[in-house]
């Protein structure tokens, strides 16, 4: 399985708080059946300030410490960007970085906050299509107004955007009413991947093998292996492209 979210990095945002942490989450996704694990810290104006030269420093220390443990993991960097008014001018100097790329688009995981859906979301995001950048929006099951609107989860698809559940809610993790949501939207055919989005190695682990088996059981297993290994791996393998 390809994994496109997690906070896997230590110390530099609200997730790993140290390296022994960040090698027993790396262990936990390989024994969950995780190759590639991508590391997205929250790029979250004011809040984590972290750049494309940051993570790149801490993705550099994690990948040393991971590859002198050999484990059967390839790890990769991008980040989890917050909806903020600056996100045109960083996408015009350069400085988000990108999970991989979608039908030849470059794929932004584009966060909303977790209280609402912002107003004028639809114009950036159409204004992120018309620039060429596929928005992928992680974990809308999790999302207040959505959860209260779920009409909005055909809403963010019809704007264009891929939609990404998190491995936990469809466990149970959050709450009875976000895996409804995101049993219902895997149901209609709504998700485009599932990710861990970990954030520990105990309170936020990687769910991703037990949510595989979940949605193996409740649909198939040619879906299982579409939103948990070939979406995700197409992107990630289109990086280099
Ligand atoms: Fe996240």
């Amino acid at each position: 399985m390809i994994d496109v979210h997690s906070h896997i990095i230590p110390g530099i945002d609200d997730g790993s708080r140290s390296m022994e942490m960040s090698l027993t989450m790396a262990r936990q996704s390989v024994d969950a059946g995780v190759t590639h694990v991508v590391c997205t810290p929250h790029i979250h104006w004011g809040v984590f300030d972290n750049t494309r030269a940051d993570i790149e420093d801490g993705f550099n220390k994690l990948n040393d410490a991971v590859a002198k443990e050999n484990l059967p993991l390839t790890l990769s960097w991008a980040g989890e960007v917050r909806i903020k008014e600056i996100i045109p001018q960083w996408l015009a100097e350069n400085a988000l970085p990108f999970v991989g790329k979608w039908k030849g688009k470059p794929v932004l995981l584009l966060e909303m906050p977790h209280s609402h859906v912002p107003a004028g979301l639809d114009q950036l995001l159409r204004w992120l299509i018309a620039s060429g950048i596929q928005p992928l929006i992680p974990h809308p099951e999790r999302n207040r107004d959505v959860l209260n609107t779920p009409d909005k989860i055909q809403w963010l698809r019809n704007l264009g955007c891929l939609l990404q559940v998190t491995a936990g809610a469809i466990t149970g993790r959050f709450g009875d009413k976000v895996q409804a949501l995101s049993a219902k939207m895997i149901d209609a055919d709504q998700v485009d991947i599932v990710a861990s989005d970990m954030h520990d190695d105990v309170r936020r682990p990687n769910d991703m093998g037990e949510a595989y088996t979940v949605v193996k059981q409740r649909i198939s297993k040619e879906r299982a292996d579409k939103l948990f290994t070939q979406t995700p791996g197409k992107i990630v393998a289109a990086q280099s492209e």
